[in-house]
This record gives structure tokens, C-alpha cells and sequence, in this order.
């Protein structure tokens, strides 16, 4: 288990559609008991809802547009500030463009908190196997789950694992719509790895291994302790 640092392990997933964000960040999120924040998700769930963000949100993400920066900083923000994200968080699809990658730095250094000892992990895959991944994903609209037809297949055919709801494909996995995600992820968020490459904690992952191995990857990483935690442990 990761020894927490001064505010709890945080980690930023980074990786172009269909790398396995999701897939990862919600077994590391169980294994720290942290929290895992998908803006994808609660994007979705706000269209399910019905709100105001997510008729305005909609439209943009069946096509496979970017979401508008300033209604990614509101969500963002409000969410950081629940309770549950006091002791650490698992970042899946945010920060996704420069600006709201600074909008973030400026979010944790008013709470008082070190960015370097954020983790940034950057999911690497072959784009042939983007396609592939994002073809066969299915989808459970009810607890957001996510399989594949043949990497990982529900257990009773087209149904949720979890509450049996009946698997779809996400509007968004459609060639069209994939199409522009990648286009907006090589313009848009790729240059976030350079923002990101000179920190400490700035780590390459090669997404394009089973997902055990992956994982055990990222345990390993993580496990590495902050040193703010440590300098917080060491006595006067
Ligand atoms: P979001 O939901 O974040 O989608 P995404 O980034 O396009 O990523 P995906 O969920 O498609 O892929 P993933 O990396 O999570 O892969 P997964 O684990 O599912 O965002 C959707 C939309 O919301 C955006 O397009 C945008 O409109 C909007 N949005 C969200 N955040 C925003 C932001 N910050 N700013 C602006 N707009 C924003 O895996 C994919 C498949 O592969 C699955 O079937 C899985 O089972 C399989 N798989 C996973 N790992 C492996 C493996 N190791 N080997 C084989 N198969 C695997
Ligand atoms: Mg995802």
C-alpha cells in the first residue's frame, strides 16, 4: 500500500482514447481507496441527468469534440472540493488541454498543496490498437462499466457484470466520432507530455500489454513515496 503523502496520493492519467485510462484508473483508485475522478463520467452522467451541462455538453461529445475549458475548471473544481478528495484522487481524462492543465496548477497551489508530488502517468498504445479497442468497446449506461467483445467480454453475454443493464456502444466509439477524438488528442493533450516531462513524477506506461501487467507497472511506480511525506514523518 502507498504511504499517503501531505494531502493523499494524487495521480493524473494521461493517454489518447481507448488506452486503458479508465480501465487502470479505477483498479488503482480501489487498491489506494482514493477516489477515481473521470470527467467522461460525470460528463455522461449530467446528459443521463438531463442538466443544463449536459445539454450543453451533449452535442460536442458525440461528435467527439473537446468540451469548452471553463466548464471543465467549474467541475473540476467543485469536485476537489468534496470530502472524499481530501486524502488523495485518481484523475482520468483531466486535465486534457494547457489551459486546464494550469487552471489545476493554480487549483492545488491555492489549497496549499505541491504539484510536483502529483503522479502523471502517460498511457502509451500503438493507434492501430486504439481503433481496435475502441471498436469492440461496449458499455453499461447504467454504472458506466466498460468491456470489450473480445478483450473483455461480460460474463453473461451483452450484459453488465454489475447490474445486468444491457451493454451499448458509446455514441462516441463510433469511426466518425473516434476520428476526431484522436485528432483532438494528437492537437490538444499529446502536448501535455511535454508540459509534464521534466517532473519527477512524470512516468511513461506501455498500455500495450495485458492489463495485469499494466498495472503492476503502476504499482510499482506509485509506491515510490512523495517526499513531502516523508519530510512531514521526519522529526524537528
Ligand atoms: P473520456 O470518457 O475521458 O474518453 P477518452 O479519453 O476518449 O477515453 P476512453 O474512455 O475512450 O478510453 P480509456 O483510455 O479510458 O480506455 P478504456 O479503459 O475504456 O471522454 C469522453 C469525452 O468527454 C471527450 O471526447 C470529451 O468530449 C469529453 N471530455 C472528458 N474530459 C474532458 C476534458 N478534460 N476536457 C474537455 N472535454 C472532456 O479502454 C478502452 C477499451 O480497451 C475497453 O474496451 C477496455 O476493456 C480495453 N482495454 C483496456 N486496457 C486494455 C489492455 N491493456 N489490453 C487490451 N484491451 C484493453
Ligand atoms: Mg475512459
Amino acid at each position: 500500500m502507498v504511504a499517503a503523502s501531505t494531502g493523499g496520493p494524487r495521480v493524473i492519467f494521461l493517454g489518447p482514447p481507448g488506452a486503458g485510462k479508465g480501465t487502470q484508473a479505477a483498479r488503482l483508485a480501489d487498491h489506494l481507496a482514493v477516489p477515481r475522478i473521470s470527467t467522461g463520467d460525470m460528463l455522461r452522467d449530467a446528459i443521463a441527468a438531463g442538466t443544463a451541462v449536459g445539454k450543453q455538453v451533449g452535442p460536442i461529445m458525440e461528435k467527439g469534440g473537446l468540451v469548452p475549458d471553463d466548464l471543465l475548471d467549474r467541475i473540476i473544481g467543485e469536485r476537489l472540493r468534496m470530502a472524499d478528495a481530501a486524502n488523495g484522487y485518481i484523475l482520468d481524462g483531466f486535465p486534457r488541454t494547457l489551459r486546464q492543465a494550469e487552471g489545476f496548477e493554480r487549483m492545488e497551489t491555492a489549497h496549499g498543496d505541491v504539484t510536483d508530488d502529483v503522479f502523471v502517468l502517460s498511457v502509451e498504445v500503438p493507434r492501430d490498437e486504439l481503433l481496435r479497442r475502441l471498436s469492440g468497446r461496449r458499455w453499461c449506461p447504467q454504472c458506466q462499466a466498460t468491456y470489450h467483445v473480445y478483450n473483455n467480454p461480460p460474463k453473461n453475454d451483452a450484459r453488465c457484470d454489475n447490474d445486468g443493464a444491457k451493454l451499448i456502444q458509446r455514441e462516441d466509439d463510433k469511426e466518425v466520432a473516434v476520428k476526431r477524438r484522436l485528432a483532438e488528442y494528437d492537437e490538444r493533450t499529446a502536448p501535455l507530455i511535454d508540459y509534464y516531462r521534466g517532473r519527477s513524477r512524470f512516468h511513461r506506461i506501455d498500455g500495450y500489454r495485458p492489463p495485469d501487467v499494466v498495472f503492476a507497472d503502476l504499482l510499482a511506480i506509485v509506491a515510490r513515496r512523495p517526499a513531502a511525506a516523508a519530510r512531514a514523518e521526519k522529526p524537528a
